[in-house]
C-alpha cells in the first residue's frame, strides 16, 4: 500500500553525465514494493522555494533485507536538477510505492526485455525477478552512448543474453536497439519494455507482427500521483479494434499491456 514518508538519503552519486543514483533508507516502502512501481518524491528543504510538485521516479533496485532502495534519474529540468543537489543525510519526501507493477504470467518462459535510455532504470527489478523465477531472458539495452546503458555492469554479471546498442557506437551495435529485435522475438513468449515512446511503438509493432504479447511501462507527465488530477492519462485500447479509453498512468499504470497502448495518441 502506498504511503507518505520522509526519508534519509544514504548516498547520491553522478553515475554518468547528468545521470544520478540515489540510495534511500525506506524499509516501509520496500516491504510492499513490486517491480515496475514508482515513487512520487520531492525534497524536504524546498531549495530555492520551488517547484512544489512531486516528480515520479521508478524504483531501480530494492533490498528487502536492508530496507534500502535506489532510484536512477536523468536531470531534465528544475525538479530533477534540485534533486541532484541533495546528498547523504538530506531528506526526501516520498509517496510510494505507486502504480501497478509488472506481472509474470506462467506462460512467459522465454522473455524479451527492451529498455531505451532512462527506460532502462525501471526494468532492473523485473529482470531480477524473472531470473529468480528461472525465466530465459534476452535483454536489449539502447542508449545514446555507453554512459546511458544504465545498470550495464550489473546486467553483465547476470545469467541472461545481453545485447546493447548505442547511437554513437561506443558500446555494442551502432544504431537503434529496435534494429536488433526481430530475431529474438521470433519464438519468445512475452515482452517487457520501457523507454521513449517512439522506441516502444516500434517494439509494439514488431511484437504484434510475431504475435508476442507483453507489458510496457509508460512515463506520462504527472501532477498528483493519486488519480485525482487526470494530467497523466494515456489512451488504451479496449474491446473491439477501434475502441479505446483514457486510463490514468499513475493509478491504473504505469504498466499496461503493450499491445493495447495507443502511442502518441
Ligand atoms: C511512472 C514514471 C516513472 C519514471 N521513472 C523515471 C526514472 O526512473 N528516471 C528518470 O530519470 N525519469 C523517470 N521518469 C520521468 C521523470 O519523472 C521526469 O523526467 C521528471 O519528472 C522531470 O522533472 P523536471 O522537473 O526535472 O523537468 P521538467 O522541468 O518538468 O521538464 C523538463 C523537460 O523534460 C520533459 N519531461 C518532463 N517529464 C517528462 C516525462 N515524464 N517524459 C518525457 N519528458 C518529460 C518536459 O517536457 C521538459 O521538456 C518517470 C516518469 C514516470 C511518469
Ligand atoms: S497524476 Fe494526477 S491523476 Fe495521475
Amino acid at each position: 500500500m502506498s504511503q507518505r514518508v520522509i526519508k534519509e538519503i544514504l548516498s547520491q552519486e553522478e553515475i554518468a553525465p547528468k545521470h544520478f543514483k540515489m540510495v534511500i533508507d525506506a524499509p516501509e516502502i520496500v516491504e510492499g514494493a513490486k517491480p515496475g512501481q514508482f515513487l512520487h518524491l520531492k525534497w524536504v528543504d524546498n531549495i530555492g522555494g520551488d517547484p512544489l510538485l512531486r516528480r515520479p521516479i521508478s524504483i531501480n533496485d530494492m533490498d528487502k533485507d536492508s530496507g534500502e532502495l535506489s532510484i536512477i534519474y536523468r536531470v531534465l529540468g528544475r525538479g530533477t536538477e534540485l534533486l541532484s543537489r541533495l546528498s547523504k543525510g538530506d531528506k526526501v519526501d516520498i509517496m510510494g510505492p505507486i502504480g501497478k507493477g509488472f506481472s509474470i504470467p506462467k506462460e512467459a518462459r522465454k522473455v524479451v526485455v527492451v529498455g531505451g535510455g532512462m527506460g532502462i532504470a525501471p526494468l532492473y527489478p523485473i529482470v531480477k525477478e524473472l531470473l529468480n523465477k528461472d525465466r530465459e531472458i534476452t535483454l536489449f539495452l539502447g542508449g545514446a552512448d555507453e554512459g546511458q546503458l544504465l545498470n550495464l555492469k550489473d546486467y553483465e554479471e547476470m545469467d541472461l543474453e545481453l545485447k546493447t546498442s548505442t547511437v554513437d557506437g561506443s558500446h555494442g551495435y551502432k544504431g537503434f536497439v529496435t534494429d536488433l529485435l526481430e530475431e529474438a522475438l521470433d519464438g519468445a513468449d512475452y515482452i517487457y519494455t520501457c523507454g521513449p515512446e517512439g522506441m516502444m511503438e516500434v517494439v509494439q509493432e514488431k511484437a504484434k507482427k510475431l504475435g508476442v504479447k507483453g507489458e510496457a511501462s509508460l512515463e506520462e507527465r504527472m501532477g498528483c500521483g493519486t488519480g485525482a488530477c487526470l494530467s497523466c492519462v494515456c489512451k488504451i485500447k479496449v474491446g473491439t479494434k477501434d475502441d479505446w479509453e483514457y486510463k490514468k498512468t499513475c493509478t491504473q499504470g504505469p504498466i499496461f499491456p503493450v499491445e493495447e497502448v495507443i502511442f502518441n495518441g
